[in-house]
């Protein structure tokens, strides 16, 4: 059943070695293979499916859209998909939160959004340094690279990645190290090598990067630090954001607001391709056409879009992501409780959250365990070294639960086949 994609598709294919199947159907939080196994999901296309495999009112949107001959493809052009939506994400998420943002649609992948970001930044102020930090992750593009982390994706780059700093992200260093002050003064001081910075780019909960959750206290320190030097902040909310940690956005738990905020991944729903970059209003200093691209802004996922924003017309979804999420930690806790072998610690927010094992290869092992059970939940961090539990925001309770205990079975089968002296010599080495 792989052959085809064995002898067609490029060594970089990843997620078909990952979970060695061919996938058909899907509905809410389960997949089907073509052999009509079933899967329950707990990966929700790394963030893109917050709401679920096909829910039934955009499926519905979408299907009566197609058969009205609505557009399709149009550029920039004004089409009534994109009024409607643009309406909707005013009513349903700015207004509310007393927000002010114009809407640029880029290209329609996450990192067109970063990459806009960076760009427009680097426009308002003139200037050309980005701040980023330790373990982000913001896409694959020559810009995104030069601001993420990971050495294996960075040097994939094949040149050097110029015009940004790294600083370390809250307790990277632990609390061996104010991270804040570390920063204020590296970006204050005419002695520290750094160039004043055009923005400072961070994500609230760095999701790739092991899912690290940063204080509202840092958040809040970071907003004031950057507003004292006159630099640009941008939330990257691709993952983290439509929900993800409980309110749409996820800078919201820290009250700051920040410059710009790239969103994509769960914006459309559905799982279509579609990005935004939101800009303060007085920060728009485009002019017509000067970043631009075939597929800004694509109607179809405009129309899955509106009707996602349905989702948002009260807190319902935020309380229950946030239930949910206190469930699963409570879960994982109990996982790291019943094997302290693995030396696991929990880590996340709303539904993002996971288990970081510091023995290599032990996150990974859990994964193909899942898989096997039929549970397909992927790794995270720099090492793939933590098991990330990520299920759509609307799972029901009982698909929770029985994926949480397919978790649990996995690793302590883990934990049961590892030698002894894995164990034994990590603990040596610490
Ligand atoms: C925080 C963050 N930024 C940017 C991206 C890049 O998005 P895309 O893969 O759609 O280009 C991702 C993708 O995982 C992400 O998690």
């Amino acid at each position: 059943m792989l052959q085809v994609f064995e002898a067609m598709e490029s060594e970089v294919r990843g997620y078909s070695r990952m979970f060695p199947a061919v996938f058909d159907r899907a509905e809410g939080s389960e997949l089907f293979d073509v052999d009509g196994r079933r899967y329950l999901d707990f990966f929700a296309g790394a963030g893109a499916l917050n709401y679920g495999h096909n829910d039934p009112a955009m499926r519905a949107a979408l299907v009566a859209y197609i058969q009205h001959n609505g557009v399709v493809h149009s550029l920039d052009m004004a089409t009534a998909a994109k009024g409607e939506f643009l309406q909707r994400f005013h009513d349903v998420v700015l207004e509310p939160r007393g927000l002010e943002y114009k809407v640029q649609f880029p290209g329609p992948t996450g990192t067109n959004s970063v990459e806009a970001a960076l760009k427009l930044a680097r426009k308002i102020t003139g200037r050309h340094t980005i701040v980023s930090f330790t373990n982000a992750f913001h896409g694959m593009t020559l810009g995104a690279l030069s601001i993420t982390g990971n050495s294996f994706k960075r040097h994939g780059a094949g040149v050097p990645l110029t015009h940004s700093v790294v600083m370390p992200y809250c307790n990277y260093f632990e609390d061996e190290l104010d991270s804040l002050a570390y920063l204020d003064t590296m970006v204050a001081d005419d002695g520290s090598g750094v160039d004043k910075p055009a923005a400072i780019i961070l994500e609230t909960v760095q999701a790739e990067g092991g899912i690290n959750v940063a204080s509202e206290q840092w958040l809040r320190g970071l907003a004031a630090l950057a507003r004292g030097h006159e630099i640009l902040i941008i939330v990257d909310d691709i993952q983290a954001g439509c929900g993800r940690t409980g309110p749409f956005f996820s800078f919201e738990r820290a009250g700051i607001e920040p410059d710009l905020v790239c969103l994509s991944k769960s914006l459309s729903g559905y799982g279509l391709p579609l990005s935004v970059l939101l800009i303060k209003p007085e920060l728009d200093v485009w002019e017509p056409g000067e970043h631009n691209g075939t597929f800004r802004g694509h109607n179809l996922a405009f129309v899955s879009a509106t009707a996602a924003l349905s989702y948002w017309k009260d807190d319902t979804l935020p309380r229950e992501t946030a239930r949910k999420g206190e469930l699963v930690r409570s879960v994982l806790d109990a996982v790291v409780e019943d094997h302290p072998q693995l030396q696991g610690e929990v880590r996340g927010l709303g539904l993002i959250n996971g288990i970081a094992c510091p023995t290599p290869g032990i996150a990974a092992q859990v994964v193909r365990e899942a898989f096997s059970r039929q549970l397909i939940i992927e790794t995270a961090g720099p090492d793939d070294n933590v098991v990330k539990v990520m299920p759509p925001l609307v799972i029901d309770a009982e698909q929770l639960s029985e994926g949480l205990q397919i978790v649990r079975d996995s690793v302590r089968a883990v934990v049961d086949t590892m030698p002894h002296n894995t164990f034994a010599a990590m603990e040596a080495t610490i």
